[in-house]
C-alpha cells in the first residue's frame, strides 16, 4: 500500500472522508459496547507535540492503545528537534523505527517537510494554518446528531485562523455552505477563501448565524498569539457566541467548540451547558475519528 499523509482535508477525496466518518461512527459504537478490536498489535506511532494538547494527545495515545498498538509521546523537548536536528533527518530516523507520525507544530511547512522526507504516514495534529483532525470529529458529531451535513449552513464566528481555514476546506469537501464573520484584519487566508464557492465572509456575527444549522467558534488567542491577548479581547468582544446570538440560528442549531474554551470571552459563561452545545460529544469524537484515520492510513478501508 502506498503511503498516504493527512496534512489537510484536501489530501483525501470526499469519498474517503465520508468513509472515515462512517468508520469513526462504528468506532464510537464499538467503544460504547466495550468491544475489543486490536488490528494494530506491534504497530508504533510517534507523537511530536511542540505545543500543548489535551484532546489530540489523549485521542492518539488512547486510540493507538485501544487498537493494540503503542504511542510514543515525544513532546516538545523530548527529541533532538528542540536542539536543532533538521526535520528532514528526524523524518528519516522515525521512518526506520515506527509506523506512523503525528505532529503538532506552528509551521505547516515543517509538517510538509516531515511528510515529504518520511516513508511512513504523517498526520497533521494541528498547525497554525490547519487543524484537519478536529474537522473529522466535528463532521462526525453533526452527522450523528443531525444527519448529512451536505447542503447545510454553517457559521464560523471569530478568528480566521486554523479552525476557520479547516472549515473552509471542509465546506469544499463535504458540500456545506460556510458563512464567516471575523473582525477586520483577522480574516482567513485570502487565497484559501477564494478557492471555493462554498464559503463567504459576511459583515456581522448576526448575519453569519442567521438560519445556520451549526455555529462554531474558537478561542480569540490561539497558540502562537501569546502576548496579544489583551488587544484581541477588545477587538473580538462583539464576536462572542452567547445564547441570544444562537437564538438567531435555525431551530435545531448545534453549537461546537474545539476546546479548550474561555468562558466569558469567545463564549458566554453558560453556553457549554446550553442544550444546543455539543462540545463534549464533539471532543469525544476526537478519539473515534483519529482511530479511524490511523486504521485507514495503516490498513486501508476495512468496512
Ligand atoms: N481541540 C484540540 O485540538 O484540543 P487540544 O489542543 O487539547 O489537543
Amino acid at each position: 500500500m502506498a503511503k498516504r499523509d493527512f496534512l489537510s482535508l484536501l489530501d483525501f477525496s470526499p469519498e474517503e472522508l465520508d468513509y472515515l466518518i462512517r468508520r469513526a461512527r462504528q468506532f464510537r459504537e464499538m467503544h460504547a459496547k466495550g468491544e475489543i478490536y486490536q488490528p494494530l498489535v506491534g504497530k508504533v506511532g510517534a507523537l511530536i507535540l511542540q505545543m500543548h494538547s489535551t484532546r489530540t494527545r489523549v485521542a492518539f495515545e488512547a486510540g493507538l492503545a485501544q487498537l493494540g498498538g503503542h504511542c510514543i509521546n515525544i513532546g516538545s523537548t523530548g527529541s533532538q528537534l528542540s536542539r536543532g536536528e533538521p526535520v528532514e533527518d528526524m523524518a528519516r530516523v522515525l521512518s526506520e523505527m515506527v509506523d506512523i507520525v503525528m505532529v503538532r507544530t506552528l509551521s505547516q511547512t515543517d509538517i510538509e517537510t516531515l511528510a515529504t522526507n518520511s516513508t511512513i504516514p504523517v498526520i497533521n495534529a494541528m498547525s497554525s494554518f490547519l487543524h484537519p483532525c478536529q474537522l473529522l470529529a466535528d463532521v462526525q458529531a453533526f452527522e450523528e446528531l443531525r444527519g448529512s451535513i451536505r447542503g447545510r449552513t454553517v457559521a464560523f464566528v471569530g478568528d480566521g485562523y486554523n479552525m476557520c481555514h479547516s472549515y473552509i476546506n471542509a465546506a469544499k469537501q463535504w458540500g456545506f455552505y460556510l458563512k464567516i464573520a471575523c473582525p477586520k484584519n483577522y480574516e482567513p487566508d485570502r487565497d484559501l477563501l477564494a478557492s471555493t464557492n462554498n464559503a463567504e465572509l459576511v459583515d456581522t456575527p448576526q448575519e453569519a448565524v442567521d438560519g445556520a444549522d451549526l455555529v462554531v467558534t474558537d478561542v480569540w488567542s490561539s497558540m502562537g498569539h501569546e502576548g496579544q491577548e489583551s488587544d484581541r479581547r477588545a477587538t473580538f468582544a462583539p464576536y462572542q457566541i452567547n445564547e441570544s446570538l444562537l437564538d438567531l440560528a435555525a431551530k435545531e442549531v448545534m453549537f461546537m467548540h474545539c476546546l479548550p474554551a474561555h468562558r466569558g470571552e469567545e463564549i458566554s459563561e453558560t453556553l457549554l451547558d446550553d442544550p444546543r452545545s455539543v462540545a463534549f460529544h464533539e471532543a469525544g469524537n476526537r478519539l473515534h475519528s483519529q482511530k479511524a484515520l490511523i486504521e485507514f492510513l495503516l490498513l486501508g478501508e476495512i468496512a
